[in-house]
């Protein structure tokens, strides 16, 4: 399975980028761009290439780790699916990218798409320094437009994308994206209620147009989650000191909460649970909340049932239960 930290080849061509950069120019250019993300602006606040650099600084990290973590649910309930192309739809930087070819070591081809040309050219100063991603076609302009021409791909990923676009233009967009894609599409989106909202609306849409849903949830029916419960998963991730200074944190590591949906167009082999939240362990028993086939279930797993608290414990957020206990 896949590190949460950045690959060594990005993380050098990142260290690069910071020679002669000031700090504190970079600081409150990602601040600025975090509060029209939190404003419900995108990515048009990405202008220059100062711009693109303090976003990736601030934030590729830590999309990077909640693209990990959801590839690694992926290949763990498919791990012979060996894609050979990518399409990566608003890639932004290039991060699910670098996290595919992490991951896949199938992949040889990689196009990416999106309409912000800071962001595109800092994307390619990256990819020339990777053995693997070198050699990327990256197409600039509206992601429907350049998805209409693009070939199909085994993997199509949307990443931290969707949110930057209306409902109707995300429903056009993920028919798309359904259209091109020969194997399996990954949605990710931040950890939000309204992260988690986007999810359910496209996760709806391709499920009736026939896609089967391979990760997180264990069946394609309906989320059995009620607001103001949402279904989202954690991964933590090391910070820099550049990375530290960018967001003016203390702590040498970050939680990413994210939401994602990986859907396959052939039914998939399906684990009987997924663990929400992290379970809680006591001296007499370990309790934990689990999406299952049959519903939203709170398992008691009581010590002296030996065998089954022992594999209990292991339980962490996110992961998938092969067995039914
Ligand atoms: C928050 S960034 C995420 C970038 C990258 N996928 C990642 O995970 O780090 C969203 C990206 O989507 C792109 N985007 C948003 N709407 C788009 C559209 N309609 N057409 C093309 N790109 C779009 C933005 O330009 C931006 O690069």
């Amino acid at each position: 399975m896949t590190a949460p930290d950045l690959p060594a080849e990005l993380k050098s061509a990142l260290d690069a980028k910071l020679q002669g950069l000031s700090r504190n120019d970079a600081a409150s250019r990602a601040a600025g761009i975090s509060q029209t993300y939190r404003g419900g602006g995108g990515s048009a606040a990405i202008r220059t290439e100062a711009d693109a650099l303090a976003y990736a600084l601030a934030r590729m990290p830590a999309t990077y780790a909640a693209l990990t973590a959801s590839l690694n649910a992926l290949r763990e309930i498919r791990p012979d699916f060996a894609p050979t192309n990518l399409l990566d739809v608003g890639a932004g930087p290039g991060t699910a990218s670098w996290a595919a070819a992490e991951a896949f070591s199938t992949l040889q081809s990689f196009t990416l798409l999106d309409a912000n040309s800071a962001l595109r050219a800092l994307a390619l100063d990256f990819c020339r320094a990777s053995t693997r991603l070198h050699g990327v076609a990256y197409r600039q302009g509206e992601a429907r437009a350049e998805l209409a021409k693009a070939d199909p791909a085994d993997l199509v990923v949307a990443s931290y994308m969707i949110g930057e676009i209306g409902d109707a233009e995300r429903k056009a967009l993920a028919e798309l994206m359904w259209g091109k894609t020969r194997d399996t599409l990954l949605i990710v989106e931040p950890g939000t209620p309204a992260g988690y909202s986007r999810i359910l609306g496209v996760r709806a849409q391709l499920i009736a147009a026939g896609a089967h849903v391979m990760a997180p949830c264990p069946h394609d029916g309906p989320c059995p989650l009620l607001a103001p419960d949402w279904c989202h998963f954690t991964q933590r991730l090391p910070r820099s000191q550049a990375h530290r200074q960018v967001k003016g944190a203390e702590l040498p590591f970050e939680d990413e909460k994210f939401a994602y949906v990986a859907l396959a167009r052939a039914p998939v082999p399906r684990p009987a649970a997924r663990v929400l939240t992290q379970p809680v362990l006591t001296k007499v028993e370990v309790t934990v909340k689990l999406c299952t086939r049959k519903g939203l279930v709170i398992a008691k797993v009581p010590r002296r049932a030996k065998a089954d608290y022992a594999a209990a414990r292991r339980w962490r957020w996110g992961d998938a239960v092969m067995e039914e206990g």
